[in-house]
């Protein structure tokens, strides 16, 4: 490993800007709509600095950690001096992939890390951010916990039920929709929160759930376009330790940062066999 080059707010772990990687830019391995910008209201991207990402543009079926995500795979290793520690990063860049972590995808992870297959269970199932199975393209986590609950939570969540045409946990039957309950959101003052793949949508009523899921029907088909693999050298794709961030993350229509997904694209409308049996929906999974 080369020598440390820079650090970030005088924390040399926290922007990754060193090691083997540099040309990797801590937008790079957090995702560009993740850094440097907090959004001054909701319906954007959220500002948190890492959690397992849940986007549009996912694969199922995708082969990890290859291509780009090979080297944010390897970058993100570097930073720890024990393999326990890139853990919980590995099964957030699975999810990124894929959409979820499966027990195929924590095999994969202790694989890469060394590990048991037992040990990455056991973590893995611990989180109820990680996705057991396929979800929709928008994953719609609504708030039920006492500030959103006594504001209408449990409304808010029949509603978008009904008008997504799906049961809790399911995929509805275009693959656009997942509608899960979320306890808490972090959002307490805003209830209803309601959190779709990276954007919140806070203060929302019933009444607005309709306009919500047309708003991201329109969405969809634009945000679907497979992302071109970025075959440039590394040092044309990135200046060193620059972080770039787009005027609007989280405009529809734009594709940027962890939407950006190389092995995205094609017709995401899920296989019988890609939906989970009842018995295994994640309806009362929280986030803990
Ligand atoms: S109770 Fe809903 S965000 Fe905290």
């Amino acid at each position: 490993m080369s020598e440390q080059k820079t650090t970030v707010l005088g924390n040399p772990g926290f922007a990754g800007e060193t090691g083997d990687f540099s040309h990797l830019s801590e937008a790079d391995i957090r995702g560009s709509a993740y850094v440097g910008r907090r959004p001054p209201e909701g319906r954007e991207a959220g500002a948190a600095a890492s959690y397992p990402y849940q986007l549009l543009q996912k694969d199922p079926a995708a082969r990890l950690f290859e291509g780009p995500y090979r080297e944010r795979a390897e970058k993100i290793k570097s930073r720890y001096p024990e393999p326990q520690g890139a853990l919980l990063p590995l099964l957030n860049l699975a999810q990124e992939i894929r959409g979820h972590v499966d027990a195929e995808a924590m095999a994969t992870v202790a694989e890469e890390l060394d590990l048991s297959p037992t040990y990455v269970r056991g973590v893995a199932t611990f989180y109820t951010m990680y996705n057991k199975q396929p979800v929709g393209d928008f994953l719609i986590q609504v708030c039920t916990n006492v500030a959103c609950n006594l504001c209408g939570g449990d409304e808010v969540m029949a509603e978008f039920l009904k008008a997504a045409g799906t049961e809790s946990g399911e995929i509805s039957f275009d693959g656009a929709f997942t509608v899960i309950e979320a306890e808490c959101l972090g959002a307490c003052g805003f209830p209803t929160a309601v959190q779709i793949n990276e954007r919140y949508f806070e203060n929302v009523t019933t009444a607005e759930v309709p306009a919500i899921l047309e708003q991201l029907r329109t969405e969809r088909p634009i945000r679907r376009k497979p992302a071109p693999v970025d075959v440039k050298p590394p040092e044309a794709r990135h200046g060193a330790g620059k972080v770039e961030v787009p005027d609007d993350p989280g405009a529809p229509g734009e594709t940027v940062g962890p939407e950006s997904n190389p092995y995205a694209g094609g017709d995401r409308t899920p296989p019988a066999a890609a939906r989970p049996p009842a018995s295994d929906r994640p309806s009362s999974e929280g986030q803990g």
